[in-house]
C-alpha cells in the first residue's frame, strides 16, 4: 500500500502535496518523496521515514505559479526503504509514482538494461519511468510513449508520470491499485482516496481499472482499450471523517470488510507458488533456535496462541506463548536456543515492550509483528515482519488480528521450509489454501445481513460462551474478546472440551453458546460437546459449514476445504455478531467505554 497525490494548477504545489500525503500516510510511510515542473524548472525532494522528515526537507522550497505536480508516500514492497527506493523515480528527464506491483518488472528490466539503461533503485516502479523514454526516444510523441508504456505492464498499479518532453501535461494509469481525480475549474487534482481533495476539489471522478490518459489545459483526456471516452463526474463528499469511513457507520465495519484486500498485501511478495520469502530474515536467524516463546496482549495474544498450534504441528518446533504481564514478574527461565517473538497491533503496549527487553537482557535473539513501523517494539527488536494491514483505528482490533495470524501461519511455514521440517508436498497444500484465504474474508450481503437479523436475539442472558477446539480455541477467546469489549456482555472463551469440567453448570436456556464447529477439524468431538450443552437447554447459536440439527441459530459457512481456511471465515460471522449486537445496544462501536487503542501503561 502506498499513496499517491498530484495536482495541476497555479497554487502552492508543495502544499497541497504534503498536506494531501499526510492523509494518506497510513497507507505506507517508509519514505516520501515530490517532483514538481513549473516552467523549465524541475524540482524532486525525497526522504526516508514519516511525512514530517520531507516537510523539514523542502522547508526552505516554494512552488507558486502554473505547474504539474506528483507526490508518493511509500510503504515497501520490492527495496528496502532508502532515499534511492523512495518514489518519485526519476528517469532521463520524467518522474513516476506508482502504487501496487507490476508483475512483470523483472522481465522489463532486463530487456531495458540490456538496451542500456541503468537503474537506480531496487524497485519495480523505475521500469515505469524507464519504459516511457524508452518510446519516446525512438520518436514517440509523449502521450503515444505513454500509451505504449502501459500496454506493457502487468499486475496493479495506480501510476503518474511527469516528464519535461511535456510539461504542461500530468499522464496517468489504473488496474487494481485506487486513483481518482478531483476537480476545481481548471485545477485537477489526483489521489489515492478522497480525503487528499476535500476541501480542494469539489467533483470527483473515480477511476476504472484498465483505464488511462492525460491532463492537459485543465481538461482531463480519459482513455481504455477501446480508446478515448466520456466520463461523468459527481460531487465529493464533503465531510473527511465520513470519507475516512468510506461509507461505513464504523471504522471497525470498515476495517472487518477490509481483512480480504489487506490478507493479499500481507502475502504480497511473501507467498509464492511452492515456497515462503520472509526478505527480514537472514537465511541464518533460525540457526541454533530450538523452541519459540511468543509474548502479548489481548488480541495479539490470542493470534500467538493460534501461531502455537502452527508452529508444533508443521514446522515441529516447541512453542509456548505468554500474557506479556504475566511474564515480566514471574522469574522465568529462558535459554538461548528460543526464539522470543512479541506480536502487537500498535508497537507500543508496555507490558509486551517490557517483556522485549527483558529477553534481550536474558540474551535471546527477538523478532516483533507488528503494523507498526517504527514502533518502539518494532525498534527494539532485532528483526521485525510487518503486517501490512494498514492504519486500524477502531479500538476493538479486526484485520491486525487477521494480517498478524497469516504471518504466524506464514513463519511456521518458512520455519518448517529452513528446518526441512514440513514435506515439500504439504508445503503445497498449505500455500494453496493461504492463497484461498482472502475468498474467505470476503463480507457477503447475505451473511451481513444474517447477523444483523439474528443479533437482536442475543441482547441479553447471562453470559456467551464462545467454543472450540485445537485453533478454534483462540478463535474462541479472540470472539468473546470482541463482543464483550463493544457490547459490554459478559462473553468466555472456552475450549469445547473443557466446558463438562465445571462451566456446563451455568448451561440454561439463557447461557448463549456460539459453537465454532468447523468440518475440517475435530469435527465429531466437538458435535458432542455441543449436545452436552444443548441437552442442559443452553441455546446455541452453531457456525458451521456442516448443518447442525440442535442448533437454535444456525450460520453456515461456505469455505471448508482447510482448517485455516475455515478459522479465517468463522473469524469474520464472530467479528459482525459483536458489531451488531454492539450496534442494536447503542454502544460507541469504534470508542468503548473504559479502553484504548494502544495500551501504553502497565
Ligand atoms: C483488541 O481488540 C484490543 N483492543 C486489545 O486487546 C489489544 O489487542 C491489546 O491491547 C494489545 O495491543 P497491541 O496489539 O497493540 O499490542
Amino acid at each position: 500500500m502506498c499513496g499517491i497525490v498530484g495536482y495541476i494548477g497555479p497554487k502552492e504545489k508543495k502544499e497541497i502535496l504534503l498536506d494531501g500525503l499526510q492523509e494518506l500516510e497510513y497507507r505506507g510511510y517508509d519514505s516520501a518523496g515530490i517532483a514538481v515542473i513549473q516552467g523549465e524548472k524541475l524540482n524532486n525532494f525525497k526522504a526516508v521515514g514519516k511525512l514530517k522528515n520531507l516537510r523539514e526537507k523542502t522547508k526552505n522550497y516554494t512552488s507558486k505559479g502554473f505547474g504539474i505536480s506528483i507526490g508518493h508516500t511509500r510503504w515497501a514492497t520490492h527495496g528496502k526503504p532508502t532515499e534511492l527506493n523512495a518514489h518519485p523515480h526519476l528517469g532521463a528527464y520524467s518522474y513516476v509514482v506508482h502504487n501496487g506491483i507490476i508483475e512483470n518488472y523483472q522481465e522489463l528490466k532486463k530487456e531495458l538494461q540490456q538496451e542500456g539503461v541503468t537503474f537506480l533503485s531496487q524497485t519495480d516502479t523505475e521500469t515505469i519511468v524507464h519504459l516511457f523514454e524508452k518510446y519516446h526516444n525512438e520518436g514517440f510523441a509523449p502521450f503515444e510513449a505513454f500509451q505504449k508504456m502501459v500496454e506493457r505492464l502487468e499486475g496493479a498499479y495506480a501510476t503518474l508520470l511527469i516528464t519535461e518532453a511535456a510539461p504542461d501535461t500530468i499522464f496517468f494509469a489504473k488496474n487494481g491499485s485506487p486513483m481518482l481525480i478531483g476537480f476545481d475549474g481548471e485545477e485537477v487534482y489526483f489521489a489515492s482516496s478522497d480525503t487528499p481533495i476535500i476541501g480542494r476539489a469539489n467533483e470527483v471522478y473515480y477511476l476504472e481499472d484498465g483505464e488511462y490518459g492525460y491532463v492537459q489545459n485543465g481538461k482531463v483526456h480519459l482513455f481504455d482499450g477501446n480508446g478515448e471516452k466520456a466520463f461523468q463526474t459527481q460531487p465529493l463528499i464533503a465531510d473527511k471523517a465520513m470519507a475516512q469511513k468510506e461509507g461505513y457507520r464504523f471504522f471497525m465495519e470498515k476495517e472487518i470488510y477490509e481483512q480480504s484486500r489487506v490478507m493479499g498485501e500481507t502475502m504480497m511478495g511473501r507467498v509464492l507458488e511452492e515456497e515462503i520469502v520472509l526478505d527480514e530474515l537472514n537465511a541464518d536467524f533460525f540457526e541454533g533456535i530450538n523452541a519459540i516463546k511468543i509474548c502479548a496482549c489481548g488480541t495479539s495474544y490470542h493470534s500467538a496462541l493460534t501461531a502455537a498450534y502452527l508452529f508444533e504441528r508443521l514446522a515441529k518446533i516447541r512453542c509456548d506463548v505468554e500474557i506479556a504481564s504475566e511474564f515480566r514478574y514471574k522469574d522465568p527461565l529462558l535459554s538461548n536456543d528460543t526464539l522470543f517473538v512479541t506480536i502487537s497491533q500498535s508497537g507500543e503496549t508496555a507490558d509486551t515492550l517490557e517483556a522485549l527487553k527483558m529477553a534481550k537482557r536474558a540474551g535471546l535473539k527477538s523478532l516483533s509483528i507488528c503494523n507498526v513501523d517504527n514502533s518502539s517494539i518494532v525498534r527494539e527488536s532485532d528483526t521485525a515482519i510487518l503486517t501490512r494491514a494498514g492504519i486500524e483505528k477502531g479500538v476493538a482490533s479486526t484485520k491486525a488480528f487477521a494480517t498478524q495470524t497469516m504471518v504466524l501461519w506464514m513463519l511456521a511455514l518458512y520455519v518448517g521450509q529452513v528446518k526441512q521440517t514440513l514435506p515439500q508436498e504439504l508445503l503445497k497444500e498449505e500455500i494453496d489454501a493461504m492463497l484461498r484465504t482472502p475468498k474467505a474474508l470476503v463480507v457477503t450481503d447475505e451473511l451481513h445481513a444474517k447477523l444483523h437479523r439474528l443479533s437482536k436475539r442475543y441482547l441479553h442472558g447471562h453470559g456467551f460462551f464462545f467454543i472450540g477446539r485445537d485453533i478454534f480455541y483462540p478463535l474462541a477467546l479472540e470472539g468473546a474478546l470482541k463482543l464483550k469489549e463493544i457490547s459490554y456482555l459478559h462473553a468466555e472463551g472456552y475450549p469445547a472440551g473443557e466446558m463438562k469440567h465445571g462451566p456446563i453448570a451455568l448451561a440454561d436456556a439463557e447461557l448463549f453458546t456460539i459453537a465454532l464447529m468447523p468440518k475440517t477439524m475435530h469435527y465429531d468431538k466437538i458435535k458432542s460437546n455441543v449436545e452436552e450443552l444443548s441437552a442442559r437447554d443452553a441455546t446455541i447459536c452453531a457456525i458451521s459449514p456442516l448443518p447442525f440439527d440442535l442448533a437454535d441459530d444456525f450460520v453456515q459457512t461456505q469455505y471448508s476445504s482447510h482448517p485455516m481456511v475455515e478459522f479465517f471465515e468463522m473469524m469474520v460471522v464472530t467479528q459482525l455478531l459483536a458489531l451488531e449486537i454492539s450496534v442494536r445496544l447503542g454502544n460507541d462501536v469504534d470508542m468503548p467505554r473504559n479502553l484504548a487503542k494502544s495500551v501504553t501503561v502497565e
